[in-house]
């Protein structure tokens, strides 16, 4: 049974993977805000009910779903544990920087089980629901690293590039029946990672500094409402003009 029948009304429903911290919990208030029933998915339960808890107490509505996204079993039981979902944010994710030389081949498959394998399941269950109901939202998070090369960056660059690859064909796919596919590339935010790096990074952008992350969170709610409603196949820089120069 989808969330939106457990309440006996129709509410959007928007799944934000990873939401838990950083850019997918900024994105999850936001969304709250913008009036959807929101899915707060993440490992940590501690840090999920805090979520939900924010969530409540800001008058949004909001639930925790707890899944391991570099595990394709969990994967499924998520996507079948969220039901119908109206807006998918494919925003749970690690990054890994350091001499390419140095990458283990467990961390380089992990970082592509996390960042886009779990991407690609996810839009396979969740996006043929969307299509029967002929309207539907997925915004994924590539990163500027996808775009621009950042020594010490190439695995987690390349999982960046290959889900806007993903969320190119899935706009093709997808949106003649209605739904929008959209992907959102951020400069260097502050959240869990190194601070002094985001920093570095952030007096390379044209604003001279990194982003909060309801600076991103803002923009993933904005593709998520109506007034997106002609923006499909895009790719969204919100990196301070980094990739502009
Ligand atoms: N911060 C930046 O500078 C930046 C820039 C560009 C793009 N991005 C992208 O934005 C997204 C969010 O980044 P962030 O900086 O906000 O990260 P973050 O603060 O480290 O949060 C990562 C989130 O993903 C979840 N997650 C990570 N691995 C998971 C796994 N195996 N299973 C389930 N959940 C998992 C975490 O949940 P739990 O801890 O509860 O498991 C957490 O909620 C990522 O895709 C990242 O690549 C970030």
């Amino acid at each position: 049974m989808s969330e939106g029948a457990d309440l006996g009304i129709h509410p959007r429903v928007a799944l934000v993977t990873g939401a838990t911290s950083g850019i997918g919990k900024a994105a999850a208030l936001a969304l709250a805000g913008e009036g959807f029933l929101v899915l707060v998915h993440g490992r940590d339960a501690t840090r999920g009910a805090a979520t939900v808890r924010e969530i409540e107490a800001a008058g949004g509505r909001a639930r925790f779903l707890g899944a391991d996204v570099s595990d394709p079993e969990d994967v499924a039981r998520l996507a079948s544990a969220a039901g119908e979902v109206d807006v998918l944010v494919n925003n749970a994710g690690f990054s890994w920087f350091g001499p390419s030389a140095e990458l283990d081949t467990a961390t380089f498959d992990a970082l592509f089980a996390s960042n886009v394998r779990a991407a690609y399941q996810l839009v396979a269950a969740l996006a043929p629901g969307m299509v029967k109901r002929g309207r539907g939202s997925i915004i994924s998070l590539d990163s500027m690293a996808g775009r621009v090369g950042l020594a010490g960056g190439a695995a987690y660059g390349a999982t960046k590039a290959a889900l806007t690859a993903m969320s190119r064909a899935w706009a093709a796919e997808y949106s003649p029946a209605g739904v929008l596919v959209n992907t959102v590339a951020p400069g260097p935010v502050y959240t869990g990672a190194d601070p002094e790096l985001i920093k570095q990074l952030g007096d390379t952008t044209l604003l001279g500094r990194a982003a909060r992350a309801e600076e991103i969170g803002e923009v993933i709610a904005f593709l998520a409402s109506p007034k997106a409603s002609y923006i499909t196949g895009a790719v969204i820089p919100v990196d301070g003009g980094r990739t502009a120069i």
